[in-house]
């Protein structure tokens, strides 16, 4: 921030002021009253919908991130586009790629039956995430406050604006988690999702074949690695694009095993490989890869962050009846 002395603190102060003011209406068993079955319902449906598919807890995971960073965790992401707008769903980074819109709709359709205008969007998709990632790596069932309201507002510009392209540096990076109140450690700890999950050939940006018109591919991934990713992604034409698993060792299991890829150029993108390229990122990977546990903590403490910022509550915004569209 670009300012003097009195009016620097009376800005930071200010600034601060709001967010608590905001966070405020957010708090742990929100539902106790109103709906009291909401979380179970919540983690029963998710753990169905995993027992059936088990790519369901990327898709969510990956869902919440892209929600909460584009005009905080508003349940943004789940609005249609209309003829005269076109939505954060429909925006490239999230168009094809963001799978699993459907089952928080299922969701919301059993919770609108039990206790109807009562659960918003936006607090589903946080508590879908925090199952998914029980699920998907044998993690406690955290504690998530409840009490997001949900936005009426979803604009492709903000989803282009706000969300890091795979190409992203590590300064860009950093700048773009500090823009969400994110820290440098954050952005290491969160870069952990990628050890679930697939990703689009196209999404590597040629990483493997022929990297920024190169000829050939990225020196900073491992060869074998670019080989492998190669052959896979011949399909690209096919009817179903070709995706590729983010993370060879186990790739249906949140684990540190990401780090330990990174430190063997078996990052997928340069968004993943320049967190060795800056000696505090740099020093965060190497923790992460040695030390699971630590890791996981900070991976908890760090999505309870992300799914807090900006958020809408109190008379903000509103409790959508169905959360593909406005009320
Ligand atoms: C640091 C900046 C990040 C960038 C540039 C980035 C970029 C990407 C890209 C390009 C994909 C593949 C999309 C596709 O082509 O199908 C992807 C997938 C994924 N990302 Fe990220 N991501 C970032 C951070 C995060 C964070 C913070 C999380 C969650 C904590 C996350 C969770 C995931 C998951 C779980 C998938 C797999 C989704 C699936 O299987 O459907 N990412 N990410
Ligand atoms: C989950 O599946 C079980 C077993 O099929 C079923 O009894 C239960 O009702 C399902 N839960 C929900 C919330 O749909
Ligand atoms: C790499 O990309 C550049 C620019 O698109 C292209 O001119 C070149 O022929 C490509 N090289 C290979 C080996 O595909």
């Amino acid at each position: 921030m670009k300012c003097l002395g009195l009016l620097c603190l009376l800005a930071t102060g200010l600034s601060t002021l709001s967010v608590g003011a905001v966070k405020e209406g957010l708090k742990h068993k929100y539902y106790h009253r109103s709906c009291p079955q909401a979380e179970e319902i919540i983690a029963n449906m998710m753990e169905n919908f995993t027992s059936a598919d088990q790519r369901v807890p990327a898709r969510i995971i990956r869902m919440h991130f892209h929600d909460c960073f584009v005009r905080g965790c508003d349940g943004s992401i789940l609005l249609n586009s209309t003829p005269v707008n076109k939505a954060e769903k429909d925006a490239p980074p999230n168009n094809p790629s963001v799978k699993g819109f459907e089952l928080i709709d299922q969701i919301k359709e059993v919770l609108e039956n039990k206790c109807p205008g009562v659960v918003s969007c936006a607090d589903i998709l946080t508590f879908a995430t925090r199952e998914s990632v029980h699920l998907s790596g044998k993690f406690e069932r955290y504690q998530v406050r409840g009490g997001r309201k949900d936005g009426k507002i979803s604009r492709e510009s903000d989803a282009l604006l706000n969300l890091p392209p795979p190409s992203a540096n590590v300064q860009l990076l950093v700048q773009m988690f500090a823009n969400k109140g994110l820290s440098l450690e954050d952005l290491v700890t969160l870069s952990g999702g990628h050890s679930i999950g697939v990703s689009h050939c196209s999404s590597l940006l040629g990483r493997h074949v022929n990297f920024s018109k190169t000829g050939t591919h990225d020196p900073t991934l491992d060869f074998h690695l670019a080989m492998k990713l190669k052959s896979e992604c011949v399909g690209v034409h096919k009817a179903e694009p070709t995706v590729v698993v983010m993370d060879r060792f186990t790739p249906t299991s949140l684990d540190n095993k990401y780090y330990k890829g990174l430190l063997q150029n078996k990052g997928l993108f340069t968004s993943d490989q320049t967190l060795l390229t800056n000696t505090f990122t740099r020093k965060q990977v190497i923790a992460n890869a040695v030390q699971p546990l630590a890791w996981k903590k900070k991976f908890v403490d760090a999505m309870i962050k992300m799914g807090e910022i900006e958020v809408l509550t109190g008379q903000k915004g509103e409790i959508r009846k169905t959360c593909d569209r406005v009320n």
